[in-house]
């Protein structure tokens, strides 16, 4: 192995949603790239699959400009490889590379058997995404190669993430491509199909037999890239500590360490400008709910709560299960104690529909017309009062008051009759806002109307399920997720299988307190870290040791809970929930990304390291790096836009301690 600077690696990041948006990892990626930009400048590069369409919108092109890569590529195009270099239009705008894996297809064959030889890993005919695993995998290993075979002074660091990606991982490691490792798992492959089987999955999760289970699923060959990653990588990690415990069980390997999911917090200059966000977006949902609710709208929106859940349509792995029957008890409960709230529940998870209900259209076209036909009649009111008083010339001053009598007139009168009348109904308000395709046998709708959740009038909590994302071109609701999150109280995410999951923290970012699980990643991650999170707006209920039921009343528990708050509660929860945006932002989190280099640098390159101790993940030091708008002013030292305080919360979090209580007395 030639000598490199490992003090100043290159860093390559590599993923199948680089510039193209599938799933979670998008996200994760996108937002992460502004700190380690920050932290790597032009020595960091994203690699993608390239799909002319969306590199068109998400990729400005570029000259290449490190001499070696451009060589490489060059010669890489003679071969007939098709790619593109540039900036991704994102924030921190990073170098990215994108592989157009069609372009060498002629090769797959090959490929697939040299697969087989050199890693054991067999592949079936007619799989399209382990045959573009495999032909973006052998693209990656053939750049990287030759980049390392030229670029021989620095360390390169290759940082993989998701089994799709991967399977340059075992390639590079049988080639002894100089370069070191990092293996990031977002979930398992077999974890996500065995969870949502009906077996006890985490009562039996040392006791699978992987490779028959990944067999009888017909996953095996990818499985095999999966754990071959899992073990050749010099670093292996996860988004959390449950799939760490998962990864160690079902891929076989114990992860190094775990990288969580951060994010980036958008921080307002006036410090409650979420509270009135909220208040606003909330106005939305009332209008909403008044039209949604016609003909039974008996209830009084002050004292009414909007819960949401939302996500993939994944019945039991999201918890919709538990958290419809968490429902039902709240209902019980809240009618027996005669409570005066409302609960609106609202579950948004996209399924096959036919179009919008004409009945939910229906709700809101008439009190659309309601509204409209009082905004005339108040208009013309106003006219009446101005005519009559200006035409004031003299004499009993209270002729020039319209009397109250007059206000209205009789035509008036009828035309809002009409309106009323029309808000008259048969049925109970509905359920779902759509036309399902499948409306018998869909699962969130079987396990409604099992608990007989129905829109009543007697009910205290209301369920609304909008089977399709939120947009603000919906002519129901018209409000973009993130709004529509906003203006809500509670987001509720009782999930079963879940590696991180960033509806809650999304949600805590804006100020919403949420209820999430310590069978999901942040829920765990946050009970690590909070000494109370409740307090904090965060709730978790306990679903690794507690049966169904128990966890489906603790939850139940946690909902009366919050509608027993007041106001002045729930806007200093709120205020609360708000202040853990710092721990949850990439600057903080982002920092486990650097241990996991380093670590990979340490093991790969110890001799760059002499006389220091590293061994594990743990042992890495790694300190929280300038601010990304550094002053850079010597007399500033140690300053940076930021408080003492929250320089003293994030140093704390760094050292692992607990952060406990709060320090204000609001309540
Ligand atoms: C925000 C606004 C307040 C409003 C409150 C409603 O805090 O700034 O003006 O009263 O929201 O809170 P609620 O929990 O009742 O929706
Ligand atoms: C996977 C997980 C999800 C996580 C995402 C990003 O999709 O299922 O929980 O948030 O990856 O890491």
């Amino acid at each position: 192995m030639t000598h490199r600077d490992a003090h100043n690696p290159i860093l390559f990041e590599i993923s199948w949603e680089v510039a193209n948006k599938v799933g979670g990892i998008y996200s994760v990626i996108r937002s992460k790239a502004p700190v380690t930009v920050h932290e790597l400048g032009d020595r960091y590069t994203l690699i993608g699959p390239l799909f002319q369409k969306t590199a068109i919108a998400e990729v400005e092109p570029e000259e290449v400009s490190n001499p070696c890569m451009k060589e490489v590529l060059e010669e890489m195009s003679h071969h007939g490889v098709r790619w593109r270099y540039g900036r991704w239009l994102i924030e921190g705008a990073p170098h990215v590379l994108l592989f157009d894996t069609g372009s060498t297809s002629t090769k797959l064959e090959e490929w697939k058997a040299d697969l087989w030889k050199v890693a054991g890993i067999p592949s079936p005919p007619n799989d399209q995404e382990a045959n573009d695993a495999i032909l973006f995998g052998y693209l990656i290993n053939w750049f990287l190669g030759d980049f390392v075979a030229r670029e021989k002074s620095k360390a390169v660091i290759v940082h993989f993430h998701e089994w799709l990606s991967a399977v340059g991982i075992p390639l590079m490691r049988k080639r002894h491509v100089d370069v070191t490792t990092i293996f990031t798992c977002h979930a398992t492959l077999l974890g996500r199909y065995l969870s949502s089987g009906t077996v006890d999955f985490y009562g039996n999760i040392k006791n699978f037999v992987v490779e028959e289970e990944a067999g009888k699923r017909g996953i095996y060959h990818r499985y095999c890239i999966e754990r071959a990653a899992a073990h050749c990588a010099d670093v292996f990690t996860t988004v959390s500590q449950i799939t760490a415990y998962e990864a160690e069980h079902l891929l076989q390997r114990k992860p190094d360490g775990v990288l969580p999911n951060g994010l980036n917090a958008v921080k307002f200059s006036a410090m409650h400008e979420f509270q009135n966000l909220h208040a606003r977006n909330k106005g939305k949902i009332n209008d909403f709910v008044r039209g949604h609710f016609y003909g039974h709208y008996d209830f009084d929106l002050d004292n009414t709560l909007y819960f949401f859940t939302a996500g993939h349509y994944e019945f039991k792995n999201k918890g919709v299960d538990t958290f419809i029957e968490s429902l039902a008890s709240l209902n019980s409960r809240l009618i027996a104690s005669n409570s005066p709230m409302t609960v609106v529940a609202f579950i948004i998870m996209p399924a096959a529909t036919q179009s919008f209900a004409v009945e939910s259209l229906k709700g809101q076209a008439v009190t659309k017309q309601l509204k409209e036909t009082i905004n005339d009649i108040t208009e013309k009111i106003g006219q009446r009062i101005f005519e009559k008083a200006a035409r004031y010339t003299g004499g009993d001053i209270i002729d020039a008051i319209v009397e109250p009598t007059e206000l209205l007139t009789n035509k008036d009168k009828v035309f809002l009759k009409r309106r009323v009348i029309a808000l008259k109904r048969g049925g109970w308000p509905p359920i779902v806002t759509h036309n399902m395709v499948d409306d018998s046998s869909d699962p969130i709708l079987n396990s409604i109307r099992h608990v007989r959740l129905l829109n009543s009038p007697d009910d205290r909590v209301k369920i609304i399920f909008h089977p399709e994302y939120m947009s603000s071109s919906n002519p129901l609701i018209g409000l973009d997720y993130e709004d529509f999150v906003r203006g809500c109280h509670l987001g509720v995410f009782p999930s079963y299988y879940e590696p991180w999951g960033s509806s809650p923290a999304e949600c805590t970012v804006m100020g919403v307190p949420s209820i999430t699980t310590n069978l999901s990643g942040f829920g765990c991650f946050m009970e690590d870290i909070l000494e109370t999170p409740a307090d904090y707006g965060i709730y978790i209920v306990d679903r690794r040791t507690k049966s169904a039921k128990e966890s489906i009343n603790q939850l139940a528990d946690y909902m009366l809970q919050f509608c027993q708050k007041s106001r002045r509660q729930r806007i200093n929860q709120r205020n609360r929930t708000e202040r853990l945006s710092d721990l949850l932002d990439w600057k903080i989190m982002g920092m486990e990304y650097v241990r996991a280099r380093k670590l990979a640098l340490y093991r790969t390159y110890p001799d760059s390291f002499a006389g220091s101790e590293a061994g594990d993940f743990g042992g890495i030091k790694v300190k929280i790096p300038k601010p990304l708008s550094a002053p850079g002013s010597p007399r500033m030292k140690g300053k940076s836009g930021v408080s003492d305080d929250e320089e003293i919360t994030e140093g704390m979090q760094n050292l692992g301690f607990k952060i406990s209580g709060y320090d204000d007395d609001e309540e």
